[in-house]
């Protein structure tokens, strides 16, 4: 708010979205399947101004630069600024965008750290410009929106995972999410635990790791077991022996899928160690049959789970590098933090980044009234 008073006066609205942390259901989303995320208690914001004395469209991202939104995109765009021009062009075939406003954007969503930054960016973005066009869509609308600026835009290849729980979560829940039909059911966590997110300090873009090498493998997994997608598959019996590695991979997304459906079981019977257990079952799985662990997530993980304090601890999100998630016993939480931190520069000499999070709220619109 302060830098865009300093540039354009006062903004009129506010829109944010967070980033997320998910807890079990990896590898999933994108085959039809059930995931855990909880958004983070961090957002990236948009302070927007509209109209009169301004005209064209200026936008001021701090820490990145300055963009002006003029005609089509001519492939020199910077990471941020493809999505905010896609996030744009995708709204504006469905809504009338005016075309003089200016907003300036800052986050502290952790960016590159595989917690989601791009999708808090596209739902924030894709929410302002809605506020702007008058209009008002579902939370799934937005995030299948979102998912296209990511798939089409970008050319990441995506779930729905990361733009539905920016969109629609709810503060101080984790939310299950059937990828399949969307459907959304929030789960508050057993009492007296608490969520660390574990940052290795290793990155790796989605676009460049065995990211979509896994997708196509999915596709050839349901392909060999004949259904649509792997979340109808209930056993890989029925697929031949040798070959390339879809046995393996089909054997973790339909683990995976009951893993996640039991972690929501044991929320409801407040049965947190089965919870922990279930999480580091998950890293197990995600390390072995779908090979997308990496060494500083298997490092710390390790560390994560020697801790006294701990109940499951597993990689989050793409994999291969960034960031791991550990179940805590509250009481032992910041302690937790320290040891790992100790721990993992011991093993590795670097340096990771601990956050113990509540689960924040999905993406708002905040009226300022002057
Ligand atoms: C990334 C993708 C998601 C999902 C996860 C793996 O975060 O953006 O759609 O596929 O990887 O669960």
């Amino acid at each position: 708010m302060e830098a865009h008073r300093r540039l354009w006066g006062e903004p009129e609205f506010l829109s944010r979205a967070p980033g997320r942390v998910n807890l079990i259901g990896e590898h999933t989303d994108y085959n039809d399947g059930f995931v855990l995320p909880m958004a983070l208690p961090f957002d990236t914001v948009l302070a927007v101004s509209e109209g009169q004395p301004h005209s064209g469209v200026e936008i001021e991202s701090e820490g990145f630069g300055r963009l002006q939104l003029t005609g089509p995109l001519d492939g020199s765009e910077a990471g941020w600024e493809l999505h905010i021009q896609g996030a744009h062009r995708l709204t504006s075939e469905s809504v009338a965008v005016p075309s003089a406003w200016r907003a300036t954007i800052a986050s502290d969503v952790p960016v590159g750290a595989g917690l989601s930054s791009s999708a808090a960016l596209d739902v924030a973005m894709i929410r302002a410009l809605l506020r702007l066009a008058g209009a008002s869509w579902t939370g799934a609308d937005v995030a299948r929106l979102a998912r296209r600026v990511e798939n089409e835009v970008v050319g990441v290849p995506s779930g729905i995972m990361d733009q539905l729980v920016s969109a629609t979560a709810v503060a101080g829940h984790a939310l299950l999410i059937d990828c399949r039909s969307l459907e959304t059911a929030p789960h508050r966590l057993p009492e007296g635990t608490a969520v660390a997110v574990m940052d290795t300090g290793t990155r790796r873009r989605l676009a460049d790791s065995g990211y979509i090498e896994r997708r196509e493998e999915c596709v050839r997994a349901a392909e060999l077991l004949g259904v649509d997608s792997l979340r109808d598959a209930t056993s890989v019996e029925s697929m031949p022996l040798g070959g390339g590695a879809e046995r393996e991979r089909a054997r973790h997304v339909i683990s995976e899928n009951q893993r996640t459906l039991d972690a929501v079981a044991a929320i409801e019977a407040d049965d947190a160690n089965r919870l922990g257990r279930l999480m580091s079952m998950s890293h197990a799985s995600l390390r072995g049959d779908f090979a997308v662990s990496g060494r500083a997530l298997d490092q710390i993980v390790a560390i994560a789970e020697a801790q006294p304090a701990c109940l499951g601890a597993r990689m989050t999100g793409g994999g291969f590098a960034g960031c791991a998630v550990a179940l805590v016993d509250a009481q032992g939480a910041d302690s937790f933090g320290d040891a790992v931190i100790d721990g993992y520069r011991s093993v590795s000499g670097n340096t990771a980044t601990v956050w113990l999070c509540e689960a924040g709220a999905g993406a708002s619109v905040v009226e300022l009234t002057p």
